[in-house]
């Protein structure tokens, strides 16, 4: 299993491109599966998680053709309207295909993707949203099938606001017949990303942006060309890393509108940002100050950079509160900061963080995506080496995380 071996104390200075977004390249992708006529992006970044989903969707019949970030997906034929087990359960964003699927082949067979490392995320609310649109359920074998002639209009109400949820009924509602009306939606900019694909295909969708996404079925998709937005968490994940090492850093090809808390708290934290166009620059030349966190769906601060922020608190000037409001269990990186010294203590979704002068370089392991971004902020900044086990989590969002932060100036290594 690889491993990342990363010497300590190295402040991160340079410039670094950004990739396109994961969380924005994966439902994208599935939205192919809408239309007969091609779909062409560009921006696509090159990761475990991109990989993964085309092998779903050709697997599905899907033709595609990748030429580095560009990939043209074709869906002219589709002979198997299925996502099998082992395709979810290494990436739950597969349930994806499922409103694409039924809105389009008025059929579909999804696996239900069973526990993951965060939390039991349950899929509930993507087959609620779909039997309101009349499709006919069946929970067998594991498996979600979905079957509705087509789907009709209807309004429906989130209980808890999903990302990927809004996205799969979003699309599922755009060839519906009749009004969508998606209300307490997801308001994250990549679900803004996917609509305005969706509406380069020909969709009818208003309030984009706001938590009422207004869908008006049409009968038919058409293809486009579209660029996926630059990931925000990405570029967060370098921004926490240069305050943390106290360098400077410029990110390019980002966006800083859709980042504001987390700038916010950069700021607070120390750091000094400047924003021009599409570059977001960041000094930092002290030890940063404890800041506090309280993850909530967007606009508010992202559960996916709250791991991050916990590495730069255990550093840090003063205490800090860490509060997770989104996943149950999404603290298993404090184990392994504590590994290498950090004071931290958890009491159910908050954990309070003590800032020490200095961690230690030890091996630890990294349990999920986030958390291994986490760990590698935290190896930075340690005294000596430390030795990341489990890093495929890393490969699944960070396209070529290790050859970015080497050329910022960080002692990283990976070892086979
Ligand atoms: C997406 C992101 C992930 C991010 C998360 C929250 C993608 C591919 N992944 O995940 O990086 O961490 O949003 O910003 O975009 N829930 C239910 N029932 C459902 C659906 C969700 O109870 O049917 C719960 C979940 O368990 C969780 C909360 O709702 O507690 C939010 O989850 P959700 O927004 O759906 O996360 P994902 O879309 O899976």
């Amino acid at each position: 299993m690889q491993k990342l071996a990363i010497q300590g104390g190295s402040r991160l200075n340079g410039e670094v491109r950004i990739s396109g977004a994961k969380n924005a390249a994966l439902p994208i992708l599935c939205a192919s599966l809408l239309t007969s006529e091609p779909l062409q992006l560009a921006n696509v970044p090159d990761l475990n998680d991109v990989a993964t989903m085309r092998k779903l969707l050709q697997q599905m019949g899907i033709s595609i053709e990748v030429n580095g970030g560009q990939v043209v997906l074709s869906a002219a034929h589709i002979d198997k309207l299925e996502a099998p087990y082992d395709m979810v359960k290494t990436m739950r964003a597969a349930i994806l295909v499922l409103g694409p699927l039924v809105a389009r082949f008025g059929e579909a067979r999804v696996s239900l993707p069973g526990g993951c490392a965060i939390g039991s995320r349950p899929v509930d609310l993507h087959i609620k949203g779909l039997q309101t649109m009349g499709a006919e359920i069946h929970i067998e074998h594991g498996y979600i099938h979905a079957k509705a002639k087509r789907l009709k209009g209807a309004r429906i109400f989130f209980d808890l606001v999903s990302v990927t949820g809004t996205e799969n009924l979003m699309m599922a509602a755009t060839l519906a017949d009749g009004v969508t009306v998606l209300e307490n939606a997801a308001r994250e900019p990549e679900v803004v990303d996917l609509a305005h694909c969706l509406i380069a295909m020909g969709a009818r969708i208003d309030g984009v942006g706001s938590d009422t996404i207004t869908i008006t079925g049409v009968k038919k998709l058409h293809g486009t060309s579209h660029r996926i937005m630059p990931d925000r968490i990405e570029s967060g994940t370098f921004l926490v890393a240069a305050t943390a090492t106290g360098g400077s850093i410029a990110l390019t090809d980002t966006r800083a509108d859709i980042l504001d808390n987390v700038l916010e708290k950069l700021q607070e934290a120390g750091a000094t940002i400047q924003v021009s166009g599409s570059t977001i620059s960041l000094q930092m030349n002290k030890r940063p100050k404890a800041v506090n966190v309280r993850t909530a769906p967007y606009p508010a601060f992202p559960t996916d950079m709250q791991a991050q922020f916990m590495a730069m608190n255990c550093i840090a000037e003063g205490s800090a509160m860490v509060v997770e409001t989104i996943f149950e269990n999404r603290f298993m990186h404090v184990q392994e900061l504590r590994r290498l010294g950090a004071q931290i203590d958890v009491e159910g979704n908050t954990a309070v963080i003590r800032g020490c002068a200095q961690l230690e370089g030890a091996a630890i392991m990294a349990t999920d995506l986030r958390a291994s971004a986490c760990l590698i902020i935290a190896g930075l900044v340690a005294q000596g080496e430390t030795i990341i086990d489990r890093i495929y989590h890393l490969d699944r969002g960070y396209e070529h995380i290790e050859a970015k932060l080497s050329q910022l100036g960080a002692d990283i290594r990976r070892l086979k």
